[in-house]
């Protein structure tokens, strides 16, 4: 099923220009990537605060630090790699002693050498082993939930993070094929989910429903939520939060999470009462998300659902 190709590039990073331009305000600073990935945004932000600035790169993935690390050799003196999940932010730059950061960048989701990779099975693309970790050191796996979780949980899955609307009758179909064996590999479940959806929609359930799963195997919407959170307590004043989303459900929390703390006021939720004042902790610098140019979205298929907003701390 997958497709022979010449592999041009770990990943084409999206928005490059954009991200230097809103991230990096303080050339001496402490920037965090907090998705490092392949390293294409952190090699535009090293180069740029280089050589009194420092970069703090954090990866899941075991696979995307080497590549950043082979990627960002030339920089190694002022970047630091960490292994691990970007919300555990807090004790990650505590563990460094780093008390200030200037900026917060968060390029969500998967890379295309992620989504490509043999073995990952991240695509319904490709004949993996059910997989989807991150981080291969975490016991949960998309196999584990397709074959453990109740067929309620699993619907709730579904429909909570790929906003699937077949989610009852697909969990319902998995449940029953497990019964008589347990269900392995990316290609098995999108035979299970092909006998009940056919294309026209098909590839389109199939996106929704891969991407439901590997947001539950990673926790992905609460880690989000935790890394902004945790963020703001770094941040110095004119720090910039950066975050490139592909997904409304991504970008539904950091759009919230960014209208609560520019607030100025906390609704009483009462006409008699009024608001209570608060002092914001953020302005707003995107009121619209930032998204990729026509070329960019020719040129890179991927830019095409990317949404970036920016916050700077008060
Ligand atoms: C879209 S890619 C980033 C690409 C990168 N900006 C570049 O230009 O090469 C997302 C990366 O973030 C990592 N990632 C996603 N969520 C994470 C999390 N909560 N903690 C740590 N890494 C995460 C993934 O493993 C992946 O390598």
């Amino acid at each position: 099923m997958r497709q022979a190709h010449v592999k041009i590039a770990y990943h084409i990073p999206v928005l490059r220009d954009d991200v230097l331009e809103f991230l990096v305000t303080e050339p001496r600073g402490v920037y965090v990537d907090g998705t490092l990935g392949g390293g294409g945004h952190a090699g535009r932000i090293i180069e740029r605060i280089y050589p009194n600035g420092t970069l703090v790169g954090i990866d899941a993935d075991a696979d995307a630090l080497k590549a950043a690390k082979n990627t960002l050799q030339r920089f190694t003196s002022n970047l630091i790699f960490v292994h691990d999940n970007n919300a555990n932010i807090r004790a990650i730059l505590q563990a460094l002693n780093i008390s200030t950061i200037s900026g917060l960048l968060l390029d969500l989701g998967v890379s295309s050498f992620q989504l490509d990779e043999a073995g990952k099975g991240f695509s319904f693309r490709a004949d993996d082993a059910l997989d989807m970790r991150m981080d291969r050191r975490q016991s949960l796996d998309a196999r584990a939930i397709i074959n453990t979780y109740s067929g309620e949980q699993l619907a709730d899955v579904l429909w909570k993070f790929g906003e699937e609307r077949n989610s009852r009758r697909i969990a319902r179909d998995i449940v029953d094929c497990r019964g008589t064996k347990e269900i392995g590999t990316t290609g098995e479940l999108a035979a299970i989910i092909g006998k009940r959806v056919h294309e026209p929609f098909l590839t389109k359930t199939l996106a929704r429903v891969f991407q439901a799963l590997r947001i539950e195997v990673n926790n992905e919407l609460s880690s989000l939520a935790r890394t902004l959170g945790d963020a703001m307590g770094f941040l110095a004043s004119g720090g910039r939060i950066v975050v490139i989303s592909y997904h409304s459900l991504e970008d539904r929390i950091v759009k919230n999470f960014f209208q609560e703390k520019s607030a100025k006021s906390i609704p009483s939720g009462h006409k008699l009462v009024p608001d209570v004042p608060v002092i914001p902790l953020l302005r707003v610098l995107t009121k619209k998300p930032i998204v990729a140019s026509r070329e960019e979205q020719i040129s890179n298929p991927r830019s095409r659902s990317a949404k970036m907003r920016v916050a700077e701390k008060i």
